[in-house]
């Protein structure tokens, strides 16, 4: 199957990063390599470093960007980018002038129909990013417990019939396929109950499955951090959400990276003397406009975050107390 995937927020992505010819770009998410193929265009003697999980996006990007700008360095780097700082270092490399993330899956992955990503196809429940790592659909619907799966789907799904369809779920087991699935989660759930938004009744399992497989959440802030504190001075980080649960986290760990003063609310002056680490670019999240839309509906629920990072921030550990300086 041809790898098909358009890149969304692509304008507003590049604003942000604000590509420096000769600088080093990190794209954590390569995917069809969308986005890293107009940031590759844009550099002159600089370096873009492309790291994905899913085997299949590394072989169709790398086919798409190589050799795509002579004057430039392009790296596809297969793992996960929680690892980013290893990865990197690996490679001699240990700065960076901008980190591009764009998150969750992509149109190749859910349209890919033995990938078991959609509830809209018969296939084997699987939801693995990385098809080499042990892990998949079929162990957690069959092997975890009714409160380990009712923990998932409300944690990871927002379901708040959560603890009803785990409960079917470990009434029906084995549970092979995503249409077996839908059919339990359709069993679960009252009808006349049901979300009138029209939206699918098996959406938010297939999202908090699909989370809990590649533990899509509980690494995300500390890889936030980790990957602005590669940025040189001045560099920049984007990154798109596609749903509240990781829109919130990336919000919380821009907010205290570049508010981290500890000082009581009613003081006047800051006394705590803890300086930002990022310039917040966006205020609110920057969302898709009508007219890309239009040409990609799957854009709707895309939310883009930037900051810049600036000089001589103190960084504040999980507790608040400082940990590095000037980072
Ligand atoms: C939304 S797509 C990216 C599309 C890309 N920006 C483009 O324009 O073609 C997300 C990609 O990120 C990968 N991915 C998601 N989480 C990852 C992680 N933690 N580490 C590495 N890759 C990840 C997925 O395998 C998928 O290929």
């Amino acid at each position: 199957m041809e790898f098909h995937h358009l890149p969304v927020l692509l304008n507003e992505c590049l604003d942000a990063l604000a590509v420096r010819p000769g600088g080093t770009y990190l794209d954590c998410t390569l995917g069809g390599g969308g986005h890293s193929s107009e940031i590759l265009k844009r550099l002159d003697g600089g370096r873009l470093f492309g790291i994905d999980r899913d085997a299949e996006a590394i072989a169709a990007a790398s086919a798409r960007l190589s050799g795509l700008n002579p004057g430039a360095e392009f790296v596809a780097v297969h793992g996960n980018f929680h690892d980013a700082r290893a990865l990197l270092a690996a490679r001699g490399v240990d700065r960076l002038d901008g980190v591009l993330i764009d998150l969750g899956v992509s149109s190749h992955q859910l349209d890919e129909r033995s990938r078991g990503f959609s509830y809209h196809d018969d296939a084997p429940l699987d939801m693995r990013m990385d098809a080499s790592q042990p892990l998949s659909a079929r162990e957690i619907v069959n092997e975890w417990s009714e409160d380990e799966l009712t923990r998932v789907l409300r944690d990871y799904g927002e379901e708040k019939w959560a603890r009803q369809i785990a409960r079917v779920i470990c009434d029906r087991r084995p549970i092979e396929t995503t249409s077996q699935l839908v059919d339990v989660i359709d069993a679960a759930i009252p009808k006349k109950l049901r979300a009138k938004d029209g939206s699918h009744p098996a959406r938010r399992t297939f999202q908090a499955l699909r989370i809990a497989v590649n533990d899509e959440l509980d690494p995300l802030a500390p890889a936030l951090r980790d990957l602005v504190s590669l940025l040189v001075p001045g560099g920049r980080i984007a990154v798109i959400a596609f749903h509240s649960l990781e829109d919130r986290i990336v919000k919380n760990c821009f907010r205290d990276l570049a508010d981290p003063c500890t000082c009581p609310k009613n003081l006047p002056v800051c006394v705590c003397g803890r300086k930002p680490v990022l310039r917040l670019l966006t205020r609110k999240p920057v969302t898709a406009s009508d007219a890309e839309l239009a040409e990609n509906p799957r854009a709707r629920s895309a939310m883009l975050r930037a900051g810049e990072k600036l000089e001589g921030g103190t960084w504040l550990d999980a507790r608040g107390w400082d940990k590095v300086k000037g980072s």
